[in-house]
C-alpha cells in the first residue's frame, strides 16, 4: 500500500506488543499442560493468526482443530443463536480442549460455543481470546487466557476483517470507515 488507508484509525495493539503477550500466553499454558497434550480448536476465519503464532508458542504437543459459525449479520447479534458452518473433525471425547477466539465482543458466539463444546464431555475445556471488549459481556465467560482487553470500539488486522479485508495486518487497528457490520 503507497497511501495510507483512510479506513484505519489508530493503532489499538501494535505488532511487537502483539507479539510479545503471545510469547506469554504461550509460556502459560505450556505450564499448565505439562502433563497434557492440548486440542486446539481455532474459530474460524478470525482466530486462525493467532492459532498460528500462538501455537508456536506453547512448547508441548499440541493437535489443531477448526470449527466456522456465524456471529455477525441477521439476527443472531442480539439472539444468541450462533449456526455452525463448519463442524469439528475429532471427536472432543476426554480431550483436554483450549478454544482459540479472536475477539469477544458481546460473549454471545463464546457462550454458545462452550455450552456446545462441553456437551461432547471433553475432559477440560477452556477459553484463549486474544482481545476482550471491555465491558460488553452480559454473561460470566470465564475466560482462562485474554491477551488484552480493548475499548467497545471496532478493530480490524490479525485475522480481524471487515468484508473479509484486513485479516492480514500484522496489528490491530481501529476501523474507522462506515458500517462494518
Ligand atoms: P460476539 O458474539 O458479540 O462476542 O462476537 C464475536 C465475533 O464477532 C468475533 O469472533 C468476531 O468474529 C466478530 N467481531 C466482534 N467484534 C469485532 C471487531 O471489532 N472486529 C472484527 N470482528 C469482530
Ligand atoms: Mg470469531
Amino acid at each position: 500500500m503507497d497511501r495510507p488507508d483512510p479506513n484505519l484509525g489508530k493503532i489499538v495493539v501494535a505488532e511487537d506488543v502483539l507479539q510479545e503477550r503471545i510469547r506469554e500466553l504461550g509460556k502459560e499454558i505450556t505450564a499448565d499442560y505439562s502433563e497434557r497434550a492440548p486440542l486446539l480448536v481455532g474459530v474460524l476465519k478470525g482466530a486462525f493468526m493467532f492459532m498460528s503464532d500462538l501455537s508456536r508458542a506453547i512448547e508441548r504437543p499440541v493437535e489443531f482443530d477448526f470449527m466456522a459459525v456465524s456471529s455477525y449479520g441477521s439476527a443472531t447479534r442480539t439472539s444468541g443463536v450462533v449456526r455452525i458452518l463448519k463442524d469439528l473433525d475429532l471427536d472432543l471425547t476426554e480431550r483436554d480442549v483450549i478454544v482459540v477466539e479472536d475477539i469477544v465482543d458481546s460473549g454471545l458466539t463464546l457462550a454458545y460455543l462452550r455450552r456446545n463444546l462441553a456437551a461432547r464431555n471433553p475432559r477440560s475445556l477452556e477459553v484463549c481470546a486474544l482481545l476482550v471488549k471491555d465491558g460488553l459481556q452480559t454473561t460470566d465467560l470465564d475466560l482462562r487466557y485474554v491477551g488484552f482487553t480493548i475499548p467497545p470500539e471496532f478493530v480490524v488486522g490479525y485475522g480481524l476483517d471487515v468484508a473479509e479485508r484486513y485479516r492480514n495486518l500484522p496489528a490491530v487497528y481501529e476501523y474507522t470507515g462506515s458500517s462494518p457490520q
